[in-house]
């Protein structure tokens, strides 16, 4: 694949795939006996939800979310709307958020409070990657793949103008 010079792989599609192998494994121990409703966060979270739910051996259910998303700016605009709902009845399921990044957390916040309103039985949020040093508001991650610094990624399902989501590892996107 020829690759542009301003991307440069930060994480690799090998340490990608142990942190699922990890994430896989707390993630069966903890619902153990139990039917989870996982809900991906579209676009981005399409590639991660792939790998990680094939590692999962448990009777799983899948939904999508879709939420408005920043277009061609790198900025969260602060506002959040739900472009696609959950279709499938949330009362009484253990459900499990499935993300690709948390930045400042509002956009998954915003998804957890639409979430808790339907009463779930227990609510989880799992991410692929969490810039920590950009949060405003406080989010609760049962289940963390890497730790990011303060930079723009893609690649690996993430975007930056709807590009780059094919490429297999994350690479940072340098000015
Ligand atoms: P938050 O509301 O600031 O936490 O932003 C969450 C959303 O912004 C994510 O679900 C992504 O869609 C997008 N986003 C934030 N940081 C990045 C990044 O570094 N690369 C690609 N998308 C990002
Ligand atoms: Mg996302």
């Amino acid at each position: 694949m020829v690759l542009q010079p301003q991307l440069k792989i930060l994480i690799s599609h090998d340490e990608i795939a142990k942190a699922i192998n990890r994430l896989a494994g707390e993630i069966m121990t903890d619902y153990q006996g139990k039917q989870p409703l996982l809900i991906s966060v579209l676009k981005g979270s399409f590639m991660f939800t792939a790998d990680l739910i094939r590692h999962l051996d448990l009777p799983l259910e899948l939904d999508f979310v879709r939420l408005s998303s920043y277009g061609a700016a790198r900025e969260s605009s602060g506002k959040v709307r739900i472009i696609q709902g959950v279709k499938t009845p949330i009362k009484g399921r253990d459900v499990l958020v499935v993300e690709d990044i948390v930045d400042t957390g509002i956009t998954v916040s915003f998804l957890l409070d639409y979430l808790n309103k339907k009463k779930p039985f227990s609510l989880k949020l799992c991410t692929l990657t969490d810039k920590l040093s950009r949060r405003k508001v406080p989010v609760p991650i049962h289940y963390r793949g890497f730790t990011i610094p303060d930079k723009f990624i893609v690649g690996y399902g993430l975007d930056f103008d709807e590009k780059f989501r094919n490429l297999p590892h994350v690479y940072t996107l340098e000015d």
